[in-house]
């Protein structure tokens, strides 16, 4: 059986007004009938394929996972919560460590970001079968989108020897390059992007984690021996997990690590990390509009307008983001979008 394991630690503070740090983004519904934590949720809630999840979050979202979880009547693995956001290495190793003590066995763990907007057809359910397979023999493995734009967020993959199941191995991992190297890797070709969803055997990672990143391996594993159980929660030991450095699974392992495989997926996935995300993955009119709530426009083309408060009214304009939430609006260029993060930082700075 395989391990899922879901993190829902992140802030996302590119969706602002809507995500807030009280409540981001994978706890919204952003054009999908559940929270995108809930349809993360339901994608491994098959009981023949996967365990029950483990999910890793930050002490503050503790009852929005919980709640959400159970709105949906699915039982949880575990929820474990960290002290502090110390980035990915340290969350999957938190998981990692604590489904060890539960199991003797080496499991397979499927480690999934808990807002990200993917449709589960039959071209998911091939790669998730094939990257399993991948892992059961050692590999670690990522889920590989065919490139469109030469996007600086994400990481990129270069394609290595063909293995004979199907997947590479990956000759080149490359953590979010600037401008000029992502248009680079997009002329030359054989390049994916790394999907942020990995299929790894436990054993293996936990080994990898000593043997790369041994810091955040020794603060990891001695949050984990403190951590404390507190009714539903696992709470692990906050002065121990404080001194794990803040760096992601990316940098710290895929860059170094001579095991990584990729899987191509040809199923629809985003990152819905922007509002032109949002904007893109939405069911749009035949204006190219995307709308959320209620909003009534004239003479406007591909906008996004998304209210989850007032009425909203749009006349005369073109590719903008108008965002209505109870308390704030954000009103922009919809192609420069991914400038609201800055936003927010210089609004906390006026606290
Ligand atoms: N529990 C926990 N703790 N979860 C976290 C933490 C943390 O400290 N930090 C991030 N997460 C969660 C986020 O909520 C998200 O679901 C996932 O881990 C990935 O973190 P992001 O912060 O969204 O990463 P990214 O988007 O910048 O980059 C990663 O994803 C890209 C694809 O979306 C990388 O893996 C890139 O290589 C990849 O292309
Ligand atoms: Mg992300």
């Amino acid at each position: 059986q395989i391990v899922p394991i879901v993190l829902a630690g992140g802030r996302g503070t590119r969706l602002w007004p809507i995500s807030r740090s009280s409540r981001p983004k994978q706890f919204l519904a952003l054009g999908g009938a559940g929270s995108l934590f809930q349809e993360t949720l339901q994608r491994v809630a098959d009981p023949d394929q996967f365990a029950a999840p483990i999910i890793v979050t930050n002490e503050d979202y503790r009852f929005l996972v919980a709640e959400q979880a159970q709105e949906m009547g699915i039982e949880l693995g575990a929820i474990l919560l960290e002290p502090a956001a110390r980035n990915t290495t340290a969350a999957i190793l938190a998981a990692a460590l604590y489904a060890q003590q539960q199991n003797e066995e080496d499991q397979v763990l499927y480690v999934l970001a808990s807002d990200h907007k993917v449709k589960a057809d039959a071209g998911y359910h091939e790669a998730v079968k094939l990257a399993a397979e991948c892992a059961g023999e050692g590999a670690l493995v990522t889920f590989g989108i065919t490139p469109t734009e030469p996007a600086t967020g994400y990481g990129y993959i270069k394609q290595g020897e063909a293995l004979p199941k199907g997947g590479h191995k990956v000759a080149e991992f490359v953590e979010k390059p600037q401008l000029e190297r992502a248009q680079q890797m997009l002329d030359e070709g054989g390049f994916y992007w790394n999907s942020g969803t990995f299929m790894m055997p436990r054993d293996v990672y936990v080994a990898e984690c000593e043997r790369l990143a041994p810091e955040t391996s020794a603060a990891v594993a001695e949050a984990a021996q403190r951590s404390a159980i507190d009714m539903d929660f696992v709470r692990l030991d906050k002065k121990s997990f404080e001194q794990a450095p803040d760096i992601s699974v990316d940098y710290a392992i895929f860059e170094k690590t001579d095991r990584a495989v990729v899987v191509p997926s040809a199923f629809s996935w985003s990152d819905l990390g922007s509002w032109d995300a949002v904007w893109k993955v939405g069911d749009s009119d035949e204006g190219g509009n995307v709308t959320q709530g209620e909003v009534t426009l004239s003479d406007t083309n591909n906008s996004l307008v998304y209210s989850d408060y007032a009425h909203v009214a749009v006349h005369g304009l073109d590719n903008v983001a108008v965002v209505v939430s109870e308390d704030a609006v954000f009103v922009g260029n919809l192609n420069e979008a991914q400038r609201v993060g800055d936003i927010v930082k210089r609004l906390k700075s006026q606290q």
